[in-house]
């Protein structure tokens, strides 16, 4: 058997092409320009590739970007102050703060600062509070609700289905578990102290792996027909590559995500759509 291949590169063109046309619709309706803005601390040159393609996406659709460019020696409360304008300002609609963020910066109190209903990340504590009581609205993590697009396009239930999670960050991890039980899977975690990994993972019928190691899933812990989803983007020489080992995973799955052009594309258009559902709340 030979997985089908979730193509994100191809949903997020779809996702994008929607996005366009409601975004047009608002222009034409309300004369409002939709507005993102990315505060990008330092000089990563990964964090400025991934802001770069950032604003492109948000190009093609018609959202205004911006980018709040601050010097790596930026204290705390520069980055602070500078989120604070952002809330103030009406012609933002969504904030992102782009990790991550140069060492000595509090990540956790910078993010506390931006206006919970122009968070696009999902990051901040009331967003995350609303997401695990279930109670409101929240602006959800771009990749977990990306994640469960995917998983939405193949014709496997989520419902009753048992889903394994490697990896509890509070970006991905976490917030996918909540979203996967609120599809009604019985979700298990794994993390970098579980026992046995492959007998949890041998398991799943959905397979979620965002732990940061390269190769760190094989085919033999593959479930026959599972869907596996690879959130891993690990530098291999010039190559970027996944937590799973697609090859021999694939011959297993009956669904799989490849790296690139998965969970990567898709994490990009959801943040388009975070934007637009910023709009609608304080647009
Ligand atoms: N750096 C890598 N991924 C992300 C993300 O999803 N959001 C932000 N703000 N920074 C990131």
């Amino acid at each position: 058997m030979s997985a089908v291949i979730i193509d994100g590169r191809e949903m997020s063109r779809k996702i994008r092409i929607s996005i366009r046309r409601r975004v047009d619709l608002i222009r034409k309706q309300t004369g409002k320009t939709i507005g993102l803005a990315v505060v990008l601390v330092g000089d990563d040159p990964a964090s400025a590739i991934y802001v770069r393609g950032k604003q492109r996406d948000c190009e093609k659709v018609g959202i205004a970007s911006s980018v709040i460019r601050m010097p790596a020696a930026s204290g705390t409360r520069d980055v602070e102050a500078a989120v604070r304008e952002l809330n103030a300002d009406a012609s933002i609609h969504g904030i992102l703060v782009q990790f991550p963020l140069p060492a000595g910066l509090d990540s956790n109190a910078i993010i506390q600062t931006i206006d919970p209903t122009k968070d696009v990340d999902g990051f901040h504590v009331v967003n995350c509070g609303m997401l695990l009581s279930g109670v409101g609205n929240p602006m959800i993590p771009c990749t977990p609700l990306g994640i469960v697009e995917m998983i939405r396009s193949t014709d496997r239930d989520m419902t009753g289905s048992h889903a394994v999670v490697v990896g509890r960050s509070n970006l991905v991890g976490k917030p996918v578990s909540l979203l996967l039980q609120r599809e009604n899977a019985t979700v298990t975690m794994c993390h970098s102290r579980t026992v046995d990994l492959a007998e949890h993972t041998r398991r799943a019928d959905i397979l979620v792996v965002a732990a940061g190691r390269r190769g760190l899933v094989t085919g033999d812990m593959v479930k026959h027909g599972a869907v596996v989803i690879d959130v891993g983007m690990n530098r291999d020489g010039d190559r970027v590559v996944g937590d799973v080992d697609f090859d021999s995973a694939a011959k297993r799955a009956g669904w799989i995500t490849p790296v690139p052009g998965g969970v990567g594309p898709m994490t990009r258009a959801i943040l388009l759509q975070n934007t637009l559902q910023a709009f609608k709340r304080n647009g």
